[in-house]
C-alpha cells in the first residue's frame, strides 16, 4: 500500500508568490501533500538540482484553424500538443475561429471535433467572433460563455475578421453583460490597406514590407482606439501580442488612470527585429517572420523588457501560428511570390516560449523565478478562469508540473522540435535552462525532449468566468 501515484522528490519548488525545498505528493493527477518525508509512492521522480513549477500555460495559440483559400496550418492538435508539451506546456488556449455565416456553435462543434481524441496535454478554447449578428450576440455568445468558453477575441484588421467601431461596442457590451474577458488584436484595417496598396503600387512587395505596412502608428492608434471602447462600456480589455513600445506606452496610460486593460506580449517582440524580415538580401526567407504585429527594433525590446519587468504584461504568451515554409499552402503560396500580401501571417513558437522567456529573462537576471512562473503559467490561468485547478501547485490543484534544469544549455534547432512547421524562426538560438520532465494531471506526458504520453490524455477544460471581467459586471 502506497501514500501516492506519483512523488517528485528532492527538487525546489517554484511558484508565483513563493520557493521552497518540498517533495509534491500526487493521487489520482492532483496534488495531495507538499513538503518533507512524504512516504512511499508507487513511482518517485528523482528532481534533485532541478526546479519543479507549475506547467506552462500558453494562453495565445492556434491550432488547424482555417487560414483561407489553399492555406493549410501546419500543426493539428496532435502534433501542436505534442510540441507544447515538450516545451513544457501543460495546457494551451487555442482559438475557435468563427467564420462570417456560420453560427458560434457550430463553430465550436466543428473545432472541438478536431480535438477530441488528440490532445496530449489539455486544452481550453476562447472564441473568435468574426460576424456578430444578433443571434450571436443574443443567444450563442451568452450560451456559450455559461458553457465555459468565457474568453473572445475580436480583430481591428484582416478583411475576413475585422469588426468595426460601433460592432466592438456592441460585442464589447455582451462581453460586459455576460461577464466574459474581451482580447483584441489591435491594429488598425484601414490604415493598412492604405499601406499596403501603396506599397504595391510602388513595387515594394517582398515579404520586408509586410513590416513597412504595419508600422508601429496603427498599432499605437488601434490599441488607444480599443482603450477607449472598453473605456466606454466599462468593461476589462486584454490587449494581446503587443509588439511596441509606442502601444505599450497607450497600455501604460490606461493602467496609470485606473483602467481595467491588460496586456501579453510574445517571444518575437524580445528577440526578432523588423530586419529578420528581410531575409538573405530581400529574398523569400523574410517570410518565416512575417506575424502580425510584426517584430519591431531594438528600442521597442527593451520597452518590452521593461514592460515585463515592471508588470505592464501580465502574460506571455507564443502566438503560435505556424505554417510551413517551404510549402504551396504555406509562406510560399503562389501568390506569396507576388507580394507579402499574401504570405500566411504567423510563426510557431509553442516549444520555445519558454526556454526562450526563462534563458533571456531569469538566466540573464532580468526576472525572478517568481515573476516567470508568474507571467507564463499563473497569471494566465488567473485571467482567463482556470485558476486553481492549473497554474499552481497547492494541495488541490492538478498536478501539472514541469521539471526544468536551469543550468542546461541548448541550442534551439529545428531537428529537436515536434511541431508540424518545417522551420523554427529560432534556428541556432541559445538558451540556458531547459524542460527535463512534463506532468500532465499525475502522468509524464514528455521525457527529455521525448513525447512519452498518449495522445487522447489531453482533454478540453471549460472555464470559469475570468475573475477580473465578472468584478466588471453591470448595466453598459
Ligand atoms: O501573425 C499572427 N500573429 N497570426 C496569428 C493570428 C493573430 O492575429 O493572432
Ligand atoms: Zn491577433
Ligand atoms: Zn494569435
Amino acid at each position: 500500500m502506497t501514500d501516492y501515484d506519483l512523488k517528485i522528490a528532492g527538487g525546489e519548488v517554484i511558484t508565483a508568490a513563493d520557493r521552497m525545498h518540498a517533495d509534491v505528493g500526487i493521487v489520482a493527477g492532483r496534488i495531495v501533500a507538499l513538503g518533507a518525508d512524504l512516504g512511499e509512492a508507487a513511482r518517485t521522480i528523482d528532481a534533485e538540482g532541478l526546479w519543479v513549477m507549475p506547467g506552462g500555460i500558453d494562453s495565445h495559440v492556434h491550432i488547424a484553424q482555417y487560414s483561407g483559400e489553399g492555406i493549410v496550418m501546419a500543426d493539428d492538435f496532435a502534433s501542436a500538443t505534442a510540441a507544447a508539451a515538450c516545451g513544457g506546456n501543460t495546457t494551451v488556449m487555442p482559438f475557435v475561429l468563427q467564420r462570417r455565416g456560420t453560427g458560434l456553435r457550430q463553430s465550436v462543434t466543428d473545432y472541438q471535433a478536431l480535438a477530441d481524441g488528440n490532445c496530449h496535454i489539455d486544452v481550453s478554447f476562447h472564441l473568435i467572433i468574426a460576424d456578430p449578428t444578433p443571434a450571436v450576440l443574443g443567444q450563442e455568445l451568452p450560451a456559450l460563455v455559461k458553457d465555459g468558453y468565457t474568453s473572445f477575441k475580436v480583430f481591428m484588421t484582416y478583411d475576413d475578421l475585422v469588426l468595426h467601431d460601433r460592432e466592438l461596442l456592441e460585442v464589447m457590451r455582451v462581453a460586459k453583460r455576460e461577464q466574459a474577458l474581451v482580447m483584441v488584436h489591435a491594429e488598425g484595417y484601414d490604415s493598412i490597406r492604405f499601406m499596403i496598396d501603396h506599397l504595391e503600387a510602388t513595387g515594394q512587395t517582398e515579404p520586408y514590407f509586410h513590416s513597412e505596412s504595419r508600422p508601429d502608428i496603427v498599432e499605437r492608434e488601434a490599441t488607444h482606439r480599443a482603450i477607449s471602447h472598453a473605456q466606454l462600456v466599462g468593461v476589462p480589455l486584454m490587449i494581446v501580442h503587443v509588439s511596441s513600445q509606442a502601444a505599450m506606452e497607450q497600455i501604460q496610460w490606461a493602467q496609470a488612470k485606473g483602467l481595467e486593460v491588460y496586456a501579453e506580449t510574445c517571444p518575437q517582440y524580445i528577440t526578432l527585429t523588423a530586419e529578420d524580415l528581410r531575409g538573405l538580401n530581400m529574398d523569400m526567407t523574410g517570410a518565416k517572420y512575417v506575424c502580425s504585429p510584426p517584430p519591431r527594433t531594438k528600442t521597442d525590446q527593451a520597452a518590452i523588457w521593461r514592460g515585463l519587468e515592471t508588470g505592464t504584461f501580465k502574460t506571455f504568451s507564443s502566438d503560435h501560428c505556424p505554417f510551413r515554409y517551404d510549402a504551396v499552402d504555406g509562406k510560399l503560396n503562389p501568390q506569396a511570390r507576388t507580394s507579402f500580401r499574401w504570405v500566411p501571417n504567423g510563426i510557431p513558437g509553442i516549444e520555445t516560449r519558454l526556454p526562450i522567456l526563462f534563458s533571456e529573462g531569469v538566466t540573464k537576471g532580468r526576472l525572478s523565478p517568481e515573476a516567470f512562473v508568474a507571467l507564463t503559467s499563473t497569471n494566465h490561468a488567473k485571467l482567463y478562469g482556470l485558476h486553481p485547478k492549473k497554474g499552481s501547485i497547492a494541495v488541490g490543484s492538478d498536478a501539472d508540473l514541469v521539471l526544468w534544469d536551469p543550468t542546461r544549455k541548448e541550442t534551439i534547432r529545428q531537428d529537436i522540435l515536434h511541431h508540424g512547421a518545417d522551420y523554427t524562426p529560432w534556428e541556432g538560438f541559445e538558451v540556458t535552462g531547459w524542460p527535463m520532465i512534463t506532468i500532465s494531471r499525475g502522468e509524464v506526458v514528455a521525457e527529455g525532449g521525448r513525447v512519452v504520453g498518449r495522445k487522447g490524455h489531453g482533454g478540453h477544460v471549460a472555464r470559469g468566468l475570468s475573475p477580473v471581467a465578472s468584478q466588471a459586471r453591470g448595466d453598459a
